[in-house]
């Protein structure tokens, strides 16, 4: 699905910058307490965690307990690996196991899911587990990418006959990436899973996805775009999206713009 270590390279020159400024923006939507139990849902590597999510949490709890998942295990041994810190614990989990997500029935305080349940599928069972698992009163501060450059073309690629035979059922083509209105679709699967308080903000910035070479090193950390592509084909695949990228941006140069969703609700 992904290439954790290419993940981390790649997503510095942008994503996590972003990531950090919508935080600080948008760090008013959660109200702290002394003490807190965080979950986190897609921890990936591990960067985003320690370096932006708990860097903030430090600065407004003095007690805090954080358990960050993820579907993968060589994301987990990466951030394991790299980041030790006293008050969090990495853990290899699915967030659609709905037999696991039992034992931690009102556990958590918070939720956090960053650039994460835009390619999770079956949204009813993510919606209902991290329901579960959050005490009463307690908050999701969820952040996803509706649309960006690299999406654009996978959908779009996707659906041309040449390509569209491999990618039928392709990890990053999720029903939210594919509505017409990814946005209120998922408020509305929130709002039917009991939160309340929803509130939603789209943000958008440019990213460096400008010319074929700035866009394949971004793609090629995203194994999944062409993972089920035959090896003879898969690089042409990615070369035809970066290529693409750079035709299109000539022509708007909006066509680089990432656009993102952040969502707060309440249990
Ligand atoms: C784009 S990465 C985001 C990683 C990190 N939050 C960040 O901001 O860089 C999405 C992560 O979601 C994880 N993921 C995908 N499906 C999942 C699932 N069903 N349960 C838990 N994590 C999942 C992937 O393994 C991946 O690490």
């Amino acid at each position: 699905m992904y290439d954790p270590k290419l993940y981390r390279e790649t997503t510095n020159l942008f994503v996590k910058s972003h990531i950090k400024k919508i935080i600080n923006c948008y760090s008013n939507l959660l109200n702290w307490n002394q003490n807190e139990n965080i979950l986190e849902i897609g921890c990936g590597e591990g960067s985003t965690t320690i370096e932006i999510l708990v860097d903030f949490i430090s600065k407004n709890v003095s007690n805090f307990n954080y358990l960050a998942t993820d579907l993968l295990q060589p994301m987990i041994n990466l951030a394991t690996n790299d980041y030790l810190h006293d008050h969090v614990t990495f853990k290899q989990a699915d967030i659609l196991d709905e037999k696991l997500w039992l034992n931690y029935k009102e556990c958590f305080t918070k939720i956090f899911s960053i650039l994460c349940f835009m390619v999770v599928p079956n949204p009813t069972i993510w919606i209902k587990n991290i329901y579960n698992v959050l005490k009463q009163n307690g908050q999701i501060f969820l952040i996803l990418t509706s649309t960006n450059p690299m999406m654009k073309q996978h959908i779009s690629l996707s659906q041309q006959e040449k390509w569209s035979k491999y990618q039928k059922s392709n990890f990053f083509l999720s029903d939210y990436l594919l509505s017409d209105n990814p946005t209120s679709w998922i408020i509305q699967l929130l709002r039917n899973g009991g939160f309340k308080d929803i509130q939603q903000h789209e943000i958008v910035y440019d990213t460096n996805l400008k010319d074929f070479k700035s866009a394949y090193q971004f793609v090629k950390a995203f194994t999944s775009l062409n993972e089920n592509i035959p090896e003879e084909l898969k690089d042409e695949y990615l070369n035809e999206m970066c290529e693409n990228i750079e035709k299109e941006v000539l022509n708007d140069e909006k066509y680089s713009y990432i656009s993102y969703d952040v969502i707060s609700a309440k249990k």
